[in-house]
């Protein structure tokens, strides 16, 4: 949180301190007992005051959206899939007081299709719930993306400084998407629906870094709703630069869905590729075939929900059992002898393989179990 002193009376600029510029200031007190680390008329919040706020070990914020589920950014992880590595912390303001909850990532989920450039969120999946903590309520619609929003972190107070231990805040008012590209350089490529600017014209108070993947939030009849994800900025305060936030508004379709994907609604994993083998295998009477695609490029689990796209030519489907082999040998059983004399499957299957690693060799193999009848492996697609 950079949070820098301008009165005209005093030109002292202390860097350490959060301190907000007159007519910015936050509704809320400091906390009464202030431990005496210089913050110069500035504001730390109170406990409880962004009770869902989370401080996670890589040095980025949070929130609680979920019992089980932080909100960051998605250029504070590193991808998607299995991650133990991250701890959160939660329920403090002190990161060094004794009380505070502190839990272990399961799995990350980084925003399909980021590349930097917008869809900065990502979601970690705790080892355990955490309960008796408010989860932060998130923008679903643009309603209330204007005004004056609320801003909080353990970051930096000012460009280039420390990391803080006490949770800072500060309030700045929304910048149109037409006034935050006229800054200019990076600022003119912003992506209208999923980022959001915020900040003062003269500077002075800002998100600055460390504070990425924490929330701002705009008070709404004496709630808060989540309206933005630290993102970036160019420096931190600077005249004529806002702090871009991740549009939540904007996202939230896409928030909500890998939310439920987390949440088990749909079980978690996949990456999405499609690999195909289309070189016909032909299928003789009372024999097993099978036809391999070999899938690469993904990390980590294979989807809850993966789809088996098959096309088998025969003149008895009753004949047949087709069976998906994964990588390491475990079988799902697609299509066991039904549909009698029937000719051709031409079916997609749907398969909970969030217990297979998505990268290697899968198989589909087709066994014949009666005579008279023949036919052949056309093609089959396997999405993960
Ligand atoms: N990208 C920074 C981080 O990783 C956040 C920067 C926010 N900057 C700003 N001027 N608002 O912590």
């Amino acid at each position: 949180m950079k949070l820098a002193l301008r009165t005209a009376a005093r030109l002292v600029l202390v860097a350490l301190a959060g301190v907000l510029v007159a007519g910015a200031v936050a509704a809320a007190p400091a906390q009464a007992s202030d431990p005496g680390t210089n913050v110069v008329g500035g504001t730390r919040a109170a406990l409880g005051e962004f009770p869902w706020m989370v401080r996670l070990s890589m040095g980025c914020g949070g929130s609680l959206v979920h019992p089980q589920v932080v909100l960051t950014a998605a250029h504070c992880v590193s991808g998607t899939g299995n991650n133990t590595s991250i701890t959160a912390t939660l329920g403090v303001v002190d990161l060094q007081d004794s009380t505070a909850i502190k839990v272990n990532s399961t799995y990350v989920l980084q925003a399909p299709g980021y590349n930097g450039t917008g869809k900065d969120w990502a979601l970690i999946k705790l080892a355990s719930p955490v309960n008796n903590v408010p989860l932060a309520t998130l923008a679903t619609d643009g309603s209330n993306d204007n005004g004056t929003f609320n801003i909080m972190g353990w970051g930096a107070a000012s460009e280039g400084g420390a990391q803080q231990r006490y949770l800072l805040k500060a309030q700045v008012p929304f910048i149109s998407d037409a006034t935050c590209k006229a800054a200019g350089g990076s600022y003119s490529g912003l992506v209208d629906a999923e980022e959001i600017c915020a900040g003062l014209t003269q500077g002075g108070v800002d998100t600055c870094q460390g504070d990425s993947g924490g929330p701002m939030t705009k008070t709404v009849n004496g709630t808060q709703i989540q309206v933005g994800i630290v993102s970036w900025g160019e420096g931190c305060a600077r005249p004529g630069k806002p702090g871009v936030y991740s549009q939540v508004s904007g996202m939230y379709t896409n928030i909500k869905a890998g939310l439920d994907q987390l949440t088990g609604t749909v079980p978690p994993g996949g990456c999405g590729k499609s690999f195909t083998n289309g070189t016909d295998v032909n299928i003789p009477d009372n024999t097993t075939v099978t036809s391999t695609v070999t899938a690469s490029g993904c990390s980590g689990a294979a989807s809850g929900s993966s789809k088996v796209e098959v096309h088998i030519v025969h003149t008895y489907i009753g004949d047949l059992i087709v069976t998906l082999i994964a990588p390491d040998g475990s079988r799902y059983v697609l299509h066991n002898r039904a549909g009698g004399s029937a000719d051709n499957i031409n079916q997609t299957y749907t398969v909970n393989l969030s217990s297979e690693t998505a990268n290697g060799a899968w198989k589909l193999e087709v066994a014949d179990k009666a005579s008279a009848d023949t036919g052949k492996i056309d093609t089959w697609t396997l999405t993960v």
